[in-house]
């Protein structure tokens, strides 16, 4: 006989974690969260929100720790420079060459909700 089919598979709602409430972080600001075994800086311009893997692809830098440039949407990594595009994580300058990951974001209430690959 088949077992019935598993019904508690989370759905893709369901993998909606909180990072913070939306007024931890003003405008223009970056903070770095633990979420699951992800490193996320999460960036905020105006009421928009970006989640974007912490680790910098070229030298494993925090590029939580880089500076925000609100107009272009871009995070500078603090180490050599590269300036990654917060909407899709690719590297508009050297030396970096390679992506880094970007989440799905949401508003929750008043909660920032990134949404985490499924392991
Ligand atoms: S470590 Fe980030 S650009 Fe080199």
């Amino acid at each position: 006989m088949t077992p019935p089919a598993d019904k508690t598979e989370p759905t893709s709602q369901q993998g909606y974690i909180t990072l913070c409430p939306a007024d931890e972080l003003p405008s223009g600001q970056v903070k770095l969260f633990a979420a699951g075994s992800h490193q996320i800086a999460l960036a905020r311009i105006g009421e928009d929100f970006f989640a974007i893997d912490d680790v910098c692809s070229h030298g494993h830098f925090s590029l939580s720790e880089g500076e925000l440039d609100e107009f272009d949407c871009t995070l500078e990594c603090p180490k050599h420079g590269s300036l990654f595009n917060l909407r899709t994580g690719e590297p508009e300058t050297l030396p970096a060459t390679e992506p880094v990951a970007v989440y799905p974001v949401r508003l929750h209430g008043s909660e920032v909700q990134v949404e985490l690959p499924r392991p």
